[in-house]
């Protein structure tokens, strides 16, 4: 083996790098079991040093699970590889977001895991650039298990056993749990547009505490966009505790963000990790491809609503 392990950082609790990584040593058993086993235990590994190509991006996925299509949207995929997903940024159709400074970003996403909007939330994914404009488009992460460390005992009690609702929405400046700075959504992608019209996604359920199942170790199972209630809660009540669950979930002070250089492949644990798209200068152009790496977290379900609730969604 040449490749080597590092921390991503000595400030972090999570994350690491892994080095120079040959295609050929990927289908080794042992090198697949000890990357296996160091994304369950750090949930970010950024690889450098190993080619981003699109076939050694898959094969490198299927180390870590199935990688297959995305679910849900229509990406234009790579001839030839219909594993990999396109996440374009283009001036002329993508979203664009403006900030209360005035600044006009591409491809923002606010702090979320893939998914959430349904039962089965896939376990991971590998990210890479091909082309990104100076300035702008890092890829942020927040490790959910320090989130939960960081909870007062008061509201790990109170949130253990309870579900939250969620709901797609793919507006996304619209949240009802925390700030997201001002943003206002000044065009939203043609092809989120058309998925919205096409697409009656009922609510679904997930709990607000998981236990990451290799290790028992409990992380806040909460995503702000897409949330709107707790299951059998009062919607006020379901507001308060949620909102107060958001600065843990979202604490910026222990959050990573990966800025792109060139040949790098990012592994994230979706069912552990939240991540962001900080966005790129509005009249940029950006090409990202990823992986969708399937798997079902087995707690995840559709959602049964309160009349209250159902109202909140019907107006
Ligand atoms: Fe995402």
């Amino acid at each position: 083996m040449v490749f080597t392990v590092s921390d991503l950082s000595s400030d972090l609790s999570y994350g690491s790098i892994v080095r120079d990584l040959q295609p050929t040593e990927i289908a080794d058993p042992g090198v697949r079991k000890r990357l296996y086993d160091l994304w369950v235990d750090r949930g970010l590994i950024v690889f450098r040093g190993t080619p981003a190509e699109p076939d050694v991006q898959i094969a490198l996925s299927e180390v870590f699970g199935d990688p297959e299509p995305h679910p849900l949207r229509d990406m234009s995929r790579e001839d030839g590889f219909p594993k990999l997903a396109d996440v374009y940024y283009r001036p002329d159709e993508g979203d664009i977001t403006r900030f209360d400074d005035g600044s006009r970003r591409g491809a923002w996403l606010p702090w979320h895991f893939d998914l959430f909007y349904l039962p089965q939330i896939n376990h991971g994914g590998i990210l890479r650039a091909l082309t990104k404009p100076e300035g702008g488009g890092e890829t942020g992460f927040i490790d959910r298990i320090l989130a939960y460390d960081a909870l007062p005992d008061e509201l790990k009690q109170r949130i253990d056993g309870l579900y939250g609702i969620y709901v797609y929405q793919p507006d996304n400046t619209k949240q009802r749990y925390g700030s997201n700075g001002g943003a206002v959504l000044e065009r939203m992608h043609v092809r989120s547009a058309g998925v919205l019209k096409r697409m009656e996604l009922p609510p679904v359920a997930h709990p607000l505490v998981f236990v990451q199942p290799e290790t028992g170790r409990r992380l806040l199972n909460f995503s702000p966009w897409y949330a709107i209630g707790i299951e059998g809660m009062d919607q006020a009540e379901a507001d308060a505790l949620l909102a107060a669950l958001v600065p843990y979930a979202t604490d910026e002070t222990q959050a990573y963000y990966h800025a792109w250089q060139g040949d790098e492949m990012v592994l994230w644990d979706n069912w552990r990790m939240l991540h962001c798209a900080c966005g790129v200068p509005a009249d940029k152009y950006r090409h990202m491809q990823r992986t969708t790496i399937t798997g079902d977290y087995g707690v995840g379900r559709f959602a049964e609503l309160s009349a209250e609730t159902r109202e909140l969604l019907d107006a």
